[in-house]
């Protein structure tokens, strides 16, 4: 069942459209007889801050996989600026688009200004025997990557822990790390998996600044938070999965005012809810629950 409602083109009558960068069309992503995505279809427009949200196991996570080449859609097609993503996560990278993880996936033994170089792995032209011989082509790249990344650990906020093992930062550190490494590979297109998850309230605003900043730089982001106060402060445009399926998608005042998101966070039946085939939703009494609330029963239920 398609319950699809989006917001036709919000953005097109009040200012021209954004040159889309990611264009999802029909993902559907099966494991076995589970349907995680089903037949999602989401874009990304240039200068845009997207967020996507939903319950556990709604699919989020899943759907950022197939946008990375981590799993290749059992059905549908994903565009960037324009070409079909390659099948592979490296070469994803290469054409432009990052990510950071759920659960952080940093080189802990390594040091923070190391494990950002390692993201610059796909815009450094020395091949192998350059590295091997380190001629002056070699050293002159090397020095051009370090004062990139040293420059990227200052935008995140870490200037003075480039030396400190990944390992040894504290979590809200890990995950700033994680968003640099990112940016070394100077993509189009930053996606962000739950940036906030473990931060105290004042990292959780830092972390707001930094994605407008990102923005500011010319990259697009799209990003999975349970945070409600986070995602309808910072997005352009919110897109709500429910059970693999995009339930409801418009600015922040259309999502927070509808109250199937609400129902749907809270596992209650409601009208046209995805594999609903009875009409047991009218009834759905959703009571008065602000975002914020929202926000906080998933928190407590994040894995
Ligand atoms: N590799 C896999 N094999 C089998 N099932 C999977 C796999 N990856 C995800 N799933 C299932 O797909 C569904 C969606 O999971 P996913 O992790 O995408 O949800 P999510 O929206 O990111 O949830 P959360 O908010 O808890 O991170 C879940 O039922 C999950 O168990
Ligand atoms: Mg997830």
């Amino acid at each position: 069942m398609t319950t699809d409602t989006t917001i036709p083109e919000a953005h097109s009558t009040a200012a021209p459209a954004a040159r889309t960068v990611l264009d999802a069309r029909g993902v559907t992503m099966r494991f076995g007889g589970l349907t995680a995505v089903r037949s999602v279809d989401l874009t990304v427009g240039s200068g845009e801050i997207v967020g996507l949200i939903g319950p556990n196991g709604a699919g989020k996570t899943t759907f950022f996989n197939c946008l990375t080449g981590l799993y290749t859609p059992t059905e549908g097609e994903v565009r960037f600026k324009g070409s079909v993503l390659p099948s592979k996560p490296y070469k994803v990278t290469a054409t432009g688009i990052a990510r950071t993880f759920q659960n952080i996936r940093l080189f802990g033994n390594m040091t923070a200004l190391e494990n950002v170089l390692v993201g610059r792995h796909t815009r450094t032209k020395e091949g192998l025997w350059s590295a091997l011989l380190r001629g002056p082509g070699f050293h002159k790249a090397e020095a051009r990557s370090r004062a990139r990344a040293l420059e990227l650990l200052t935008f995140v906020g870490l200037h003075d822990k480039a030396e400190h093992l990944a390992r040894n930062l504290p979590y809200g550190e890990q995950r700033k790390l994680e968003i640099a490494r990112a940016l070394a590979s100077e993509p189009g297109l930053l996606l962000l998996d739950e940036p906030t998850a473990g931060m105290n309230p004042q990292e959780t605003r830092a972390t707001e600044e930094l994605v407008f900043a990102i923005r500011d730089r010319g990259i697009a982001v799209l990003v999975i938070e349970h945070d409600m106060r986070f995602i309808f402060n910072l997005c352009d445009r919110v897109a709500v999965l429910v059970q693999g399926e995009k339930l409801v998608e418009g600015d922040s005042a259309t999502v927070q005012g509808d109250d199937r998101v609400i129902a749907a966070y809270l596992g209650e039946p409601f009208d046209g809810a995805p594999g609903d085939d009875a009409d047991a939703a009218d009834d759905a009494e959703t009571g008065v629950i602000t975002s914020a609330e929202v926000g906080h029963t998933a928190k407590e239920n994040d894995r």
